[in-house]
C-alpha cells in the first residue's frame, strides 16, 4: 500500500472513532428508532424497492447506510478499507440484530476478495475523492453488478470540488482545485473532521483526487455499464464554507447568488 493510501487509512481509522460518537451521525437515533433509515428520500426513490435484492455497498464507512438498506429489505454487504469502520459496522449490526456482512478491503483489491455479483451496487457521499484511479473504480464497481442489475451513485459534484471550501464566505467562489483528474494527489493537513470540526486529529494527513463528471461517466461506459440517468442537484449534503445551510441539512449557494451551479449528483447505470 503506498504512502497516500496508508495515510488515508490511518485517517479513516481515527475519524471512525470520532464519528461513531458524533452528533452528525447520531448513532443513538439510528439505534432507538428515532431515525431508523439514513439514506435520503431521493435515494430511496431513485434506487426503488430493495426488498429481496442483494446490495453491495462500496466504501460503507461504519455501516449506517448499509444497515438502512438492510432495514428496507435488502441482503447487504458493506466494504471499506478501514478496519475500525468495519469493526464498528459489525458491532452495530450485531447489537441491533440486523443481518449484514461487512468486509475489510481496499476497493481496488475487492475482486480478489469477493467472488459474486449483486442486484445493486451502491456508493454515496464523499467516496470518489479518496480514489486515485477513476477508471479502475469504474471497472471494480461494474464487475460486481450482475447482468440486469445496476450501480447507483450519489456524490458531491466535481464542480463543487473545484472551489475552496474552508475560510471563505458564503457565496465566495474561489477556484482552488483542478476539476479534472490529476495523478498527483492533493495533500491536506487535517484539522478535525467533516462530522466534528473541533475533534483532535493532530498529525493526520489527507490525500485526495478530483475526477470530472465526464471521467466518472466514461469510466462506467468503458466498463460496460449503460447510463439510465444522471441528476444534478443544487445542494451539498454537508457543510462547506461557501454555502449556507437550508432545510433538511442541505447546503446551497446563498439566495442572492447570481446564477447557480451543480453541487451534488446521482446516477444509475445498468449492466445489460
Ligand atoms: C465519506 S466516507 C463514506 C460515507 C458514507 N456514505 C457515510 O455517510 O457514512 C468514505 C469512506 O471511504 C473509505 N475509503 C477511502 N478510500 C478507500 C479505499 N481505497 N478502499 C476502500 N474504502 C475506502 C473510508 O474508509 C470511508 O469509510
Amino acid at each position: 500500500m503506498d504512502e497516500a493510501l496508508r495515510s488515508n487509512r490511518a485517517l479513516w481509522d481515527a475519524w471512525t472513532k470520532i464519528h461513531v460518537g458524533s452528533a452528525f451521525y447520531d448513532v443513538e437515533a439510528f439505534r432507538n428508532g428515532e431515525r431508523p433509515i439514513r439514506v435520503a428520500d431521493y435515494e430511496r426513490e431513485e434506487v426503488g424497492s430493495v426488498e429481496g435484492k442483494t446490495l453491495l455497498h462500496l466504501q460503507c464507512h461504519f455501516g449506517l447506510d448499509t444497515l438502512s438498506w438492510a432495514r428496507l429489505g435488502a441482503t447487504v454487504t458493506g466494504i471499506d478499507f478501514s478496519d475500525e469502520a468495519i469493526a464498528a459496522a459489525r458491532g452495530l449490526a450485531t447489537e441491533l440484530g440486523i443481518p449484514a456482512r461487512f468486509v475489510s478491503s481496499d476497493l481496488y483489491r475487492l475482486p480478489e476478495v469477493l467472488d459474486e455479483q449483486f442486484d445493486i451496487v451502491y456508493t454515496s457521499c464523499g467516496v470518489l475523492n479518496w480514489l486515485p484511479d477513476i477508471s479502475g473504480w469504474g471497472r471494480v464497481a461494474a464487475h460486481f453488478v450482475r447482468p440486469g442489475g445496476f450501480l447507483y451513485v450519489t456524490e458531491i459534484h466535481p464542480v463543487a470540488q473545484a472551489f475552496e471550501n474552508e475560510g471563505v464566505e458564503p457565496g465566495e467562489l474561489q477556484l482552488a482545485y483542478p476539476y479534472w483528474s490529476d495523478p498527483e494527489p492533493l495533500r491536506f493537513e487535517v484539522h478535525g473532521s467533516y462530522a466534528d470540526r473541533e475533534a483532535q486529529t493532530e498529525g493526520l494527513v489527507e490525500y485526495g483526487w478530483n475526477h470530472s463528471l465526464g471521467e466518472i461517466l466514461t469510466s462506467l461506459a468503458d466498463a460496460g455499464l449503460r447510463l439510465e440517468f444522471l441528476h444534478e442537484f443544487d445542494f451539498v449534503r454537508w457543510a462547506l464554507d461557501f454555502l449556507v445551510e437550508g432545510p433538511g441539512g442541505r447546503y446551497r449557494l446563498p439566495d442572492d447568488s447570481k446564477g447557480s451551479l451543480p453541487l451534488f449528483f446521482s446516477l444509475r447505470a445498468t449492466r445489460p
